[in-house]
Formats: C-alpha cells, sequence, structure tokens
C-alpha cells in the first residue's frame, strides 16, 4: 500500500491515544479510533472533544475531512495496515501491574488481525509486555506467528498533557521491534506523523526507556520532597534554593517539591519495573525509597495544615478546609491519582470539614480509586465562600486561579505550591508546606 493511502487504527482513545489520532490525521494518514467507551466514540464522530486541552474544532475539521472517524467495532480492523495500542495500565489494589487492559485488546484485536498487519503497544509497561504477554495473546487468538505472519513493536507515548508547546510531531519516538523488520515497518510508520524516530535493539530496551524517564522523575521530585522538610527545619525556602540553583547551566534540572505524585504515570509506572525486577531476583530500593518519601507527603502537607489551624488556636477537628485544585497537575482536568484526593481523605480522616474547588473538574465523577467523592462539586469561587473556610490548602496551581483574590479573601493559606510567591499577603496569612 502506498504511503499515500495509509490507514492505521488507534485503540484507547484517551489522554494518549486522541492526540496521536490527531497527529497521524493531521500528517494525511486515515486513522480509524477504537474505543469500548461508546460515548468517546459517538462524541469524535460528532466533532466533539471530551479532553481539556483539546480543541473540538480540531477534531471536527480532521472527522470532515475523512481522515479520523470512530467506532465500537473490532471487526473494522480489517480495513488498516497497522494498530496502535494506547489502553490504561494502572496497578490493581495490591500497587501490582494490572496489563488485563492489553490483554484484552490483544483477544478483541487478534481476530481480526490480516496478514502483515503492525501492531505497536505505546501503554507504558513493564520489559517483556510486548514481545511474551502480548504477543502470546495475539498469536494464540488469530492463529498467526509475530515476525512472520504480522508485525509487533513497541513505542512508549511521550505526552506531556497541559503543555501549549508540547507538539506531538516533535517530540522524539523511541522504537523497537521484535525483529529487524518489525522495527523497519514500525519507523515507516511513525515517520509519517513524527519527524525524530528514535529506534532501539528490541521491544524491552522501548519499554525500559519509557520506565528510566518515569523513574527518573519520581526519584528527583522525591529528592526536592525530602529536601523541602528538611530545609523548612533549617528555615530554608527550598523554591529559592531551587532558582538559585537552576542558574547553573549543566549538570542541575530543576524539579519541584509538591504534595505527593498525581497522574496516570509517575505515581505508576516505576512499581511495573519494581514488580518484573523481583522474577529476576533483583531489588529496586532506589525505586521504592523514592516511592516511600513522595507517598509520605499528602500527610506532611496536612500537618502542616494543623500547624497553621494551630497557630489560631483552632484544632483541624471542625475546622473547615478547602483544597484548592483536583486535577494532578496545572491547567488540565484530569484528575486520577491526584493527591488531592489523599489530601481530602487525610483532612476528612481527622475530622475536617472538607471541600474542594476546581474550574475544570466541576463534579467528581465516578472512578476506580476515589468513588466515595463521586458526585461531590467544587465550591463556587467568591469572596463569601472563600472567606466562610478556616484555611485554603493549595494543592494544585492552575494559572486560571486569581491568586491575588484568594490572598484578600482567605483567612488562612497553606501552599504546598509555591503559587503566593509573588502575590501580596498579609504577613502569617500564607504558611509554605
Ligand atoms: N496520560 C499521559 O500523560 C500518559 C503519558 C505517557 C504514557 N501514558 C500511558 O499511555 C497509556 C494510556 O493512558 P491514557 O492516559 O491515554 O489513558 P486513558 O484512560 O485516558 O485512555 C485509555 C482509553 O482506552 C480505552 N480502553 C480501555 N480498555 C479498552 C479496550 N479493551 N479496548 C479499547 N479501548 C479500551 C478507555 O475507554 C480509554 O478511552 C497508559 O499505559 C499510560 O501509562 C499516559
Amino acid at each position: 500500500m502506498g504511503a499515500k493511502d495509509m490507514s492505521i487504527a488507534i485503540v484507547g482513545l484517551g489522554y494518549v491515544g486522541l492526540p496521536l489520532a490527531l497527529q497521524f490525521a493531521r500528517s494525511g494518514v486515515k486513522v480509524l479510533g477504537l474505543d469500548i467507551d461508546a460515548a468517546k466514540v459517538a462524541a469524535i464522530n460528532a466533532g466533539q472533544s471530551y479532553i481539556k486541552h483539546i480543541e473540538a474544532a480540531t477534531i471536527a475539521e480532521m472527522v470532515k475531512s475523512e481522515r479520523l472517524s470512530a467506532t465500537t467495532d473490532f471487526s473494522r480492523l480489517r480495513e488498516v495496515e497497522a494498530v496502535i495500542i494506547c489502553v490504561p495500565t494502572p496497578l490493581n489494589k495490591n500497587r501490582e501491574p494490572d496489563v488485563s487492559y492489553i490483554l484484552k485488546t490483544g483477544e478483541a484485536v487478534a481476530p481480526h488481525l490480516g496478514r502483515g498487519t503492525l501492531v505497536v503497544l505505546e501503554s507504558t509497561t513493564y520489559p517483556g509486555t510486548t514481545d511474551g504477554d502480548l504477543r502470546e495473546v495475539l498469536e494464540r487468538c488469530s492463529g498467526l506467528k509475530a515476525g512472520v505472519d504480522f508485525h509487533l513493536a513497541f513505542s512508549p507515548e511521550r505526552e506531556d498533557p497541559g503543555n501549549p508547546q508540547s507538539q506531538v510531531a516533535l517530540i522524539p519516538k523511541v522504537v523497537g521491534g521484535y525483529t529487524p523488520a518489525c522495527l523497519q515497518r514500525a519507523r515507516a510508520l511513525y515517520g509519517r506523523a513524527i519527524q525524530t524516530i528514535v529506534p532501539v535493539s528490541s521491544c524491552r530496551a522501548a519499554e525500559a526507556t519509557k520506565l528510566l524517564e518515569n523513574t527518573f522523575r519520581s526519584v528527583n521530585i522525591a529528592l526536592v520532597n525530602e529536601l523541602k522538610v528538611v530545609y523548612g527545619a533549617m528555615g530554608i525556602d527550598v523554591w529559592e534554593v531551587i532558582a538559585a540553583a537552576k542558574t547553573k547551566p549543566f549538570g542541575f534540572m530543576p524539579f519541584y517539591p509538591g504534595p505527593g505524585l498525581g497522574g496516570h504515570c509517575i505515581p505508576i509506572d516505576p512499581f511495573y519495573l519494581t514488580w518484573k525486577a523481583r522474577e529476576y531476583g533483583q531489588h529496586t530500593r532506589f525505586i521504592e525509597l523514592a516511592g516511600e518519601i513522595n507517598t509520605a507527603m499528602p500527610a506532611y502537607v496536612v500537618n502542616r495544615v494543623a500547624e497553621a489551624l494551630n497557630a489560631q488556636r483552632k484544632p483541624l477537628n471542625g475546622s473547615r478546609v478547602l483544597v484548592l485544585g483536583l486535577a494532578y497537575k496545572p491547567n488540565v482536568d484530569d484528575d486520577r491519582e491526584s493527591p488531592s484526593y489523599v489530601l481530602l481523605d487525610l483532612l476528612k480522616q481527622r475530622g475536617a470539614e472538607t471541600a474542594y474547588y476546581d474550574p475544570y473538574v466541576p463534579v467528581i465523577h465516578p472512578s476506580r480509586e476515589h468513588s466515595h467523592w463521586a458526585g461531590t462539586r467544587s465550591v463556587a469561587w467568591d469572596r463569601q465562600t472563600i472567606a466562610s473556610f478556616d484555611v485554603v490548602l493549595i494543592s494544585t496551581a492552575h494559572d486560571a486561579i486569581n491568586y491575588q483574590e484568594l490572598a484578600d479573601w482567605a483567612n488562612c493559606i497553606v501552599d504546598s505550591r509555591n503559587a503566593m510567591a509573588s502575590v501580596q499577603a498579609p504577613a502569617g496569612k500564607v504558611w509554605m508546606a
């Protein structure tokens, strides 16, 4: 088939799959989006967006020009020459990898796999998932052989949600193939939509690359979280120190402390490696230490709230606490694994009356992790409401929030994001956490 009429499918149209589908469509590739969520499929076909930072107009334009369509019908995979899988890879309740979404997708894809089709996994996972678990399912359910009858590869996603500077086309793409021919096919596929392709020797090397990238972040965030506590005890502002250190033009990269890790990647992915390493009798001490420090952060922040209240002769028990920012990072509407939920839980356990404000999460939807908060609504943003809380805890600092109004309206602010750094506030009103 010629490059011009390349036709592919993307399975899983979430935060990763949808931007990737749009990038391929923009590059002139015909994209069929597949998802088990019929609401997402209907939204795409109607030219609507369900992700805040993706514009409906972009989707509508691609749908109108017939370069993008969506379906729940896996039999339509017969129409495509490549299938890219972007489904979730969470941890189960015992904090172990849950690759069931990948395996279920494999079972759904296999019966419709044509000879010569390329299958690429993008979901973050442990080394061995693609050429082991996924290959096994695809071969068993299709009767075809990987590397002989169909091609197989892994290419990790490097999406940076909410960063307007981040463009899928410009982010180099690491690709590993099951065989050299698989790699060739995958390079040609991504070369259609992405400027720089970085080939590696195997699917496992590509899987391991993604885990290194995310573990690197987790470990460095743990380091600055530890320093926040240590320097805080010494009366030194860690934010000032990081700002000064980052003026070093080499050998330093800034990471920032916070109330705990959030999102679908950094709190989760390192434990995919930890789990797999055990099979080889290896221990990931660094990763686990980082996890320990990062998961201790919400309790540290809640203790700072208690100290701030104590200074006003108020107990945490019975006080009204507003958590500001529910999304896991600024300027996005994604609340998966957000530390704000851990803060809400801890505050509630200690008897506080809790509420939250987030312009991008007007109501909490049911989810795997925090169904007990489902249905709770964001409070309104006005003087009377904000002043009715004993303390406001800044958990996620969206740019759209007016921090000067917050300083003027709130009784007391506990800031875990340095959001109040350049805001005028009376002495003693803002506590760092
Ligand atoms: N969100 C990020 O910033 C990011 C960045 C890099 C890597 N990743 C990785 O990419 C993968 C996907 O993450 P995401 O954030 O896009 O998840 P998501 O939850 O936003 O999207 C996943 C989509 O897959 C669909 N789905 C689930 N099971 C399916 C099945 N059997 N068949 C078809 N569709 C199915 C869901 O309905 C959903 O629409 C994960 O492995 C994640 O770790 C995410």
